[in-house]
């Protein structure tokens, strides 16, 4: 057992937020009240990557907002935020919370939208093995394993042979690798799709694929930019067609296609037997 009196806690404090910690040091919950005065973090949106948090309003009232509406945390309501959710708050008038995280707060893992900066380029040798603990962490993670096209053994082989296989693009957060593109150029690889899209064998077609962002890193536009890295490469090197396929229930996939412009063809079974939502996009 431990106590933490009033006076022991540790606080901080920003222009429009100020916070009491009770540093109890346990892994698995912790717990710190927080007084709100205004936008809070000043700008961008936060999220927690690692823990889920339950707010209780313990006086007065708090604006919260979310990507899918807002509402105010009244005397005595509580909001549990899932852990990935973007919010901030924006209350005109002070609010004191009691904010509780499972497991523990740290500030490591806390995210602001607006103060990550990631470059995006080629993936080279070099990163290899950065490149293949990727792939395992998320294909390991996948919400449904009909999402992802396993990659077959010449695939692993042939991923920095951007001339038969697939230009390889990369997001980068420091000298971190956390999200990776490819545009597959293999016209042989793609046959059996011309067909399913029913484009003629002779087409010069690219396919966007192998999009795999870690999960801390989703919902940040990383896919989004580097397929309009690829589409612009698919037109510079001269393809007819854009294409890609996404299962009908991965939200993420369907919706970064959509957004780089690519058009909804049809939802079918394609070559290999998985169920897919097909997307075009004309080139020429
Ligand atoms: C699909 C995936 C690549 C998307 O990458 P990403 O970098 O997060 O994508 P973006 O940030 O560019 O865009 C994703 C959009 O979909 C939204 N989204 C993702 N999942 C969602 C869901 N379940 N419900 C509603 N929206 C969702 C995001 O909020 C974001 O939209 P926003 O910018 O309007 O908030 C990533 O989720 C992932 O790696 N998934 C596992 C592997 C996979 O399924 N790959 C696809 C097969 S090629």
């Amino acid at each position: 057992m431990k106590v933490i009196k009033s006076g022991e806690r540790e606080t901080w404090s920003t222009k429009t937020a100020k916070g009491f910690e009770y540093p109890f040091a346990v892994k698995n919950i912790d717990c710190a009240v927080v007084e709100i005065t205004g936008r809070h973090p000043l700008e961008g949106w936060y999220r927690n990557t690692k823990v889920d948090e339950m707010i209780f309003c313990k006086k007065g009232v708090g604006r919260i907002v979310f990507k899918d509406g807002s509402f105010d945390l009244k005397e005595n309501d509580a909001v549990f935020i899932e852990k990935n959710k973007w919010y901030y708050w924006n209350s005109r008038t002070k609010g004191c919370f009691v904010a509780m995280c499972n497991p523990a707060w740290s500030s490591q893992q806390g995210q602001n939208k607006n103060k990550i900066e990631l470059v995006y380029k080629k993936v080279t040798e070099k990163d290899k093995d950065q490149l293949f603990a990727l792939i395992d962490t998320v294909l390991a993670g996948l919400e449904n394993p009909q999402y992802f096209i396993p990659y077959e053994q010449w695939e692993y082989d042939s991923m920095f042979d951007e001339k038969n296989y697939a230009p390889l693009y990369g997001a980068y957060d420091g000298n971190k690798l956390v999200g990776m593109a490819q545009l597959y150029v293999s016209q042989k690889m793609l046959a059996d799709f011309k067909k399913d899209f029913g484009l003629p064998a002779k087409t010069k077609v690219a396919e966007l694929g192998g999009n795999l962002v870690l999960p801390e890193y989703r919902g940040l536009g990383i896919t989004t930019k580097l397929q309009k890295i690829e589409l612009n490469l698919a037109k510079k090197l001269g393809f007819d067609y854009l294409i890609s396929m996404a299962h009908p229930e991965n939200v993420g996939s369907c919706k970064t296609l959509e957004r780089v412009g690519l058009k909804f063809v049809n939802e079918q079974k394609v070559a290999n037997g998985f169920l897919r939502n097909l997307y075009m996009l004309k080139l020429k």
